[in-house]
């Protein structure tokens, strides 16, 4: 049985909320899918490091070096503790997009003789629902290595379609790289049949984990994958700041993305060798303010309970799929029921372009985003030039529902398309 969180209580937590929208309306957030809002505790972590502790990490000799440190290095192991893995596998980026682009240079830079190597004739397996961060990297590694890309249709209702598992996941397969949760559609995806086939063919597996890490319990262990990729800002923590997840024995085997101070072990005029993972990984001085926010960003969020909030965003779900299917003129784009889905709910209104609807919510406080969403396949395979997307979070409720209908109906009256 799904539960709602007490949303009232929570949200004195995050101060964008006491904001006064235009028309002197509440603000309702429907928008966590691009970026979340952040709460106080993750706001204070990141001035308290910069008041307290800011000096650059693993380097200086000085008590504030040495804070700067632990409190990086205590960020990386409340990642590790949140997603399941060894502390050394947790890599700092900037982003999602960046650990996504690490992976795909690092294996692009694999010596020939390496076993990550991509040769002409492998292939890269990815879905049509991809965001552009997961399909791009991939593209061009393949135009670099000669190596073919291949990719899972989406059902009509928004499903990836694995009937041709086996022909698309084939002997040649090198990398398949799924988003957990599609970031239009909601989607979460069946992992289980996905990794078991990749692994049996040899393959490496890549997880968006983008709308999956902030809303669910995610464990890199259990689901018995080789990469994993989520962004700081979508979890309720900073931007500038999003993880890169790999298994050791692999970390240790793959080539450095960037180059330069903190990622060596030894340097001469000539060459350089490269310092243990995660470090090989993180070439420069860190974002060490914003690892430290998504460090109280995911104590945030733990103190609250995974469980606890994808309960909550599924109630959500089952409250408002009924009323989006029930609006005359409207289409809900992805799954029509709450069974393997987020709270994401792209739709489109018939006679309004999303960006019209979009303005129109804007007026009564509501934030939705509408376009194609990075996910310009997507939008061509569903025949749609873009949609309006609402995406909820732990923070929205059930009047935030009623909110969204009232003014889908309010804009097809003011469009004059009821
Ligand atoms: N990837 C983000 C979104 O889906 C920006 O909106």
């Amino acid at each position: 049985m799904n539960s709602l969180l007490d949303v009232a209580h929570l949200k004195e937590d995050f101060p964008i909320f006491s904001k006064v929208m235009r028309g002197d309306n509440r603000l309702i957030y429907l928008d966590s899918g691009a970026t979340s809002q952040k709460p106080l505790s993750v706001l204070n972590a990141e001035r308290d490091f910069y008041t307290q502790h800011n000096s650059a990490v693993h380097r200086g000799s000085h008590l504030l070096a040495e804070e700067a440190s632990e409190a990086f290095e205590g960020a990386r192991e409340k990642v590790a503790a949140f997603i399941g893995a060894e502390v050394d596998e947790v890599v700092f980026t900037k982003g999602a997009t960046e650990s996504l682009n690490l992976i795909a240079y690092s294996i692009g830079n694999s010596a020939p003789s390496s076993r990550l190597a991509i040769k002409p004739g492998d292939r890269i397996v990815v879905s049509e629902m991809e965001h552009h961060a997961n399909l791009i990297p991939w593209q061009q590694l393949a135009q670099r290595t000669g190596a073919e890309i291949a990719w899972f249709p989406v059902t009509p209702d928004g499903r990836l379609d694995l009937t041709e598992l086996d022909s698309i996941i084939n002997e040649r397969t090198k990398i398949v790289a799924i988003t957990h949760q599609s970031n239009v559609l909601g989607t979460i995806n069946p992992l289980e049949q996905l990794i078991s086939r990749t692994h049996e063919v040899g393959a490496l597996f890549v997880l968006d984990a983008c709308q999956s890490v902030p809303h669910f319990a995610v464990d890199v262990k259990e689901l018995q994958i080789d990469f994993l990729a989520f962004s700081g800002h979508k979890a309720v923590g900073p931007t500038g700041v999003g993880i890169f997840w790999g298994r050791a024995a692999l970390l240790a085997e793959m080539e450095p993305f960037l180059t330069g101070g903190s990622m060596i072990e030894s340097v001469t005029m000539a060459d350089a060798t490269w310092a243990p993972a995660p470090r090989k990984f993180e070439a420069g001085v860190p974002n060490m303010a914003q690892a430290v926010g998504l460090g109280a960003a995911l104590d945030y969020l733990s103190a609250i309970g995974m469980d606890a909030i994808e309960s909550h965003e599924s109630a959500i779900s089952d409250y408002l799929i009924p009323q989006l299917l029930a609006l005359p003129g409207l289409t809900l784009i992805g799954p029509a029921s709450s069974e393997s889905r987020g709270a994401v709910f792209s739709f489109a209104v018939d006679g309004i372009h999303p960006h019209d609807l979009g303005q129109v919510l804007d007026q009564s406080g509501i934030a939705v985003r509408t376009g194609h969403h990075c996910a310009w396949p997507l939008m061509r395979k569903l025949g749609v030039v873009g949609t309006t997307r609402a995406s909820f979070y732990l923070y929205n409720d059930l009047a935030d529902a009623d909110a969204l209908i009232e003014g889908i109906v309010s804009a097809q009256k003011y469009f004059k398309v009821l």
